[in-house]
């Protein structure tokens, strides 16, 4: 059988990692600025994380959901404090796009409405209501365009208020950061004016942090740089650092039933402890505040380049702005510099989305190879 052929394929064939360094099978060497797509967070087989995973498979693996997991009580726990979010309620799934898909499901039953309020530009997921709060209507097939969805331009307050102020809706979900989109961000005033309306008018605030969650800002989650409380968050990606694990933080006014939720998968014991792994990590390695300085530094290293228009993003969730399209330039940096990068809907805009325990070296190796390759072009 040959694969269902949807991923266009860089020509490289990762056979081993550690940290932030990926051999392929010639036994060449890449440097990992791309994270899998903001996967990995602590490192590839961070020895931990090895260390852990490693013990609780050779203990049990998975069990369903129909027996008692005292793992997943300790992960509430343990993503409560680290995160600040004891008020909320965990439940866990597998992916990012079931993260939302569950949160939007969640505020559906709370208030009764159908409509949700997403944002030009925003990508939630690929599954049903995930997909259809997604601003790309190539994946939205005609099924998933059932759903009402209204799309408002971020930052545009009177647009927000005037769908808001319409009615019927049931959610509104905002990443606070853009990921596929671009790294385009609300403001504050404007994040704390969502919030604000979401209250008058009884709609469901999430925050979906599924690429900027788990320290990748420089925070524990990004709408924690905005100074609101959202009633659900999405959750994934560096949550496990590669193990498939997502969740959503459901805010304790939300009542649950028996049934309401549930998924096969979900929180299975291997994807808790990779959860524990990766948070204790975190904790231990002051990922955060790196994640915060090394943002800070790759901001004074970016602006000393002429060709770079503009840097975006927060912490470690960056992105360079050219004015070319820089389809062609990650492939240089892929086979001539041997580096990992991201793209985005923005055609123009490089992303940046190490693990979160870089360093500044790190960061000087790839403007120094990102020059070397933008020299290249510029003499061609
Ligand atoms: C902000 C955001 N939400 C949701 C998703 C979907 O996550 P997944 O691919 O795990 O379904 C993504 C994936 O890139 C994302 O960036």
């Amino acid at each position: 059988m040959k694969l269902f052929d949807v991923y266009p394929l860089y020509k490289v064939t990762p056979v081993a990692a550690k940290g932030i360094e990926v051999t392929d099978e010639q036994g060449e060497t890449y440097l990992d600025f791309y994270g899998g797509h903001a996967v990995i967070s602590i490192g590839h087989s961070h020895p931990h994380y090895v260390n852990r995973m490693t013990e609780q498979l050779q203990k049990m693996a998975f069990y369903s959901n129909s027996i008692q997991n005292p793992l997943q009580v300790e992960l509430g726990h343990r993503l409560g404090t680290a995160a600040t979010c004891e008020d909320y309620q965990l439940f866990m799934c597998s992916s990012g796009a079931e993260a939302n898909e569950n949160a939007l499901k969640m505020a559906s039953f709370h208030t009764g409405n159908t409509k949700v309020i997403a944002f030009n530009n925003s990508f939630h997921g690929r599954t049903s209501a995930a997909v259809a709060t997604t601003d790309n209507p190539k994946i939205v097939a005609p099924l998933n365009a059932q759903q009402a969805v209204d799309f408002v331009p971020l930052n545009d307050f009177g647009a927000f208020e005037s769908t808001i102020s319409q009615g019927g809706h049931c959610a509104v979900i905002l990443e606070a950061i853009q990921g596929v989109g671009g790294l385009d961000q609300p403001t504050t005033e404007f994040y704390q004016f969502v919030a604000q309306k979401c209250q008058e008018y009884k709609v469901v605030l999430i925050a979906d942090e599924v690429q900027s969650g788990f320290g990748r800002s420089g925070k524990f989650f990004a709408y924690q740089h905005h100074g609101i409380e959202p009633d659900i968050i999405s959750i994934a990606k560096g949550m496990g650092n590669g193990f498939p694990v997502g969740g959503v933080l459901i805010h304790n006014k939300f009542e649950p039933w028996y049934g309401q939720l549930g998924t096969t998968f979900g929180g299975n014991h291997l994807a808790c402890v990779a959860t524990l792994a990766v948070l204790e990590v975190i904790e231990k390695e002051n990922l955060i505040d790196n994640a915060n300085e090394l943002g800070c530094y790759f901001y004074g290293r970016a602006n000393e380049i002429k060709a770079i228009k503009k840097v975006k993003g927060k912490g470690l969730m960056l992105g360079l702005e050219f004015d070319f399209p820089v389809a062609e330039l990650r492939q240089r940096l892929i086979y001539n510099q041997r580096i990992f990068t991201g793209g985005s809907a923005n055609k123009n805009l490089l992303r940046f989305l190490p693990a979160l325990n870089i360093t500044t070296t790190h960061i000087d190796v790839f403007f120094e190879r990102l020059q070397l390759e933008l020299e290249t072009n510029t003499k061609e």
